[in-house]
């Protein structure tokens, strides 16, 4: 079977980008991404693609390239659905905030909707792709929907996880590690299988392209977030020890990512990660080897959870610590609020949770990110309902400018490893600070002696 054209339910940090790169790659596909949320397809239609709503470096070209000629923008979810042979599924799947499961489980509402909706719409076969990062075994559930509610039209579920990282999204798409894809076992099965592995190898080589049945793909996904997001907590959990040993964490880091059993990546301590990916999908993992009655594995995974609400914990204690143990009234800077550089995605930015601790605190928090606006710091906050929106925005306040951000600060606390922050005058920045200045390097970017030449009270992590 050949693909010509293409629908993808989701136009999200996923779903925006894979499907702009698909068209980019596969002229001859016509490619409609469809979401329920008007505002955000009427961004992707912007005429001016600089304002996309989802911000990765190389994606506005890519889109501005194809949009109009094989990549479109609707609303209109039922024609797109009607029209394509295939159909990604790439809603969101966050964490359940009610009922059974809940904190834990991932909420599959969304997914279950796009399911009723494709059963109720396709009148002729479909394949449809889980791109959404999903508990093993979903495709079970998809599958007995469609059978169930459907015209009586066959369809063929793939799972065919996306390992895409925000911030190099554009690079991940061209050049991925590899893509797998999942199927039935089934002559109809491998013949769906067939026809996307077909898509992808219009620009990745075949030998990158896996297969296997459903159920390996899905839990691939699960975990590899868990074991990226394990690293991250490892060396996090050394960097406690290092700051009591007088050990360095990334001397200690650089000497470990030598062993090419370790490799060097994902080896930076920071404050903690972020993002709407890891801490859901081990929350998810978690919570099916728990239902599975597998103790010892779920508390297991559960750590790598405990040890990053620590790490966020920590700064921020060490914070109020070090300022004389109190924050109250004293202007702290944030410079970065995204969980991640190069992306203006916040979702649990470990930003949300350390300025929620120095509020508590009495703290004045003033916030500088490239790609942050006022509006969505504000939200996050109010989503945590610490405390009312009239009291957030009282003592929080974001600037379009670095240096008025960090003027009369008693810190400064680095969120994001933003490349820009690197190469401010800093001295520049001491000289308009209270005194003493204090820098809390949440990302290790900065150049302890050369902060601490200009007369700062520098602190990073696990030094
Ligand atoms: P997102 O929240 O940015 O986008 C999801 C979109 O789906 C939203 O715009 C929402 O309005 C839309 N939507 C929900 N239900 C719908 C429906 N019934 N009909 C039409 N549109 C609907 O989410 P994101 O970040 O793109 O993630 C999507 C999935 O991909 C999740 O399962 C996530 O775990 C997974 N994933 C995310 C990665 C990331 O870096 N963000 C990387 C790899 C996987």
């Amino acid at each position: 079977m050949k693909i010509t054209k293409i629908c993808c339910i989701g136009a999200g940090y996923v779903g925006g980008p894979t499907m702009a790169v698909i068209a980019q790659k596969c002229p001859h596909i016509q490619v409609t991404v469809v979401d329920l949320n008007v505002d955000r397809i009427n961004a992707w239609n912007d005429p001016n693609t600089d304002n996309i709503p989802i911000y990765e470096p190389g994606l506005s070209e890519i889109v501005a390239a194809a949009r109009g000629r094989n990549l479109f923008f609707s609303t209109n979810v039922e024609k797109a659905i009607d029209e394509a042979q295939v159909i990604f599924i790439s809603v969101n799947t966050p964490t359940k905030t009610y009922g059974k499961g809940k904190g834990m489980a991932a909420d599959l509402k969304y997914i279950e909707l796009c399911a009723r909706q494709i059963a109720k719409i396709a009148k002729e076969n479909k394949i449809v792709v889980e791109k959404s990062t999903l508990p093993v075994r979903t495709a079970e559930a998809i599958k007995s929907i469609l059978d169930n509610t459907g015209n009586g039209v066959q369809f063929q579920i793939l799972s065919n996880p996306e390992f895409l990282a925000e911030g190099t999204a554009v690079t991940d798409l061209l050049d991925p590690d590899r893509i797998l894809i999942g199927g039935d076992t089934t002559p109809e099965g491998e013949k769906a299988i067939n026809a996307l592995v077909e898509v992808y190898s219009s620009w990745v080589e075949k030998d990158k392209i896996l297969t296997t049945n459903v159920w390996s793909s899905e839990l691939s996904k699960l975990t590899a977030n868990a074991f990226l997001a394990q690293r991250i907590s490892s060396i996090n959990a050394m960097s406690e020890l290092c700051e009591k040993t007088g050990a360095d964490v990334n001397e200690v880091a650089r000497a470990i990512g030598m062993d090419s059993r370790i490799g060097s990546k994902f080896l930076k301590s920071s404050v903690g990660f972020g993002g709407s990916c890891f801490q859901k999908d081990i929350l998810n993992l978690v919570y099916i080897a728990k239902s599975y009655g597998l103790s010892e594995v779920a508390d297991y995974w559960e750590q790598v959870i405990i040890m990053n609400d620590h790490q966020k914990r920590r700064f921020s204690n060490k914070i109020v610590q070090t300022l004389y143990n109190t924050v109250a009234d004293k202007k702290i800077t944030f410079l970065g609020w995204a969980f991640k550089k190069d992306t203006n995605d916040t979702r649990e930015s470990a930003a949300i949770y350390v300025a929620d601790d120095l509020i508590n605190e009495q703290a004045k928090i003033s916030v500088y990110d490239p790609k942050v606006s006022r509006s969505k710091i504000l939200s996050d906050l109010d989503y945590l309902a610490t405390r009312s929106s009239t009291e957030n925005e009282n003592l929080v306040q974001a600037f379009d400018d670095a240096y008025a951000a960090c003027n009369n600060a008693h810190a400064v606390a680095i969120l994001t490893e933003w490349d820009e922050f690197k190469t401010y005058d800093w001295k520049k920045i001491y000289d308009s600070m209270q005194k003493p200045a204090f820098v809390f390097d949440g990302r290790n970017i900065l150049n302890k002696k050369e902060m601490e030449a200009i007369g700062f009270v520098y602190q990073g992590i696990g030094s």
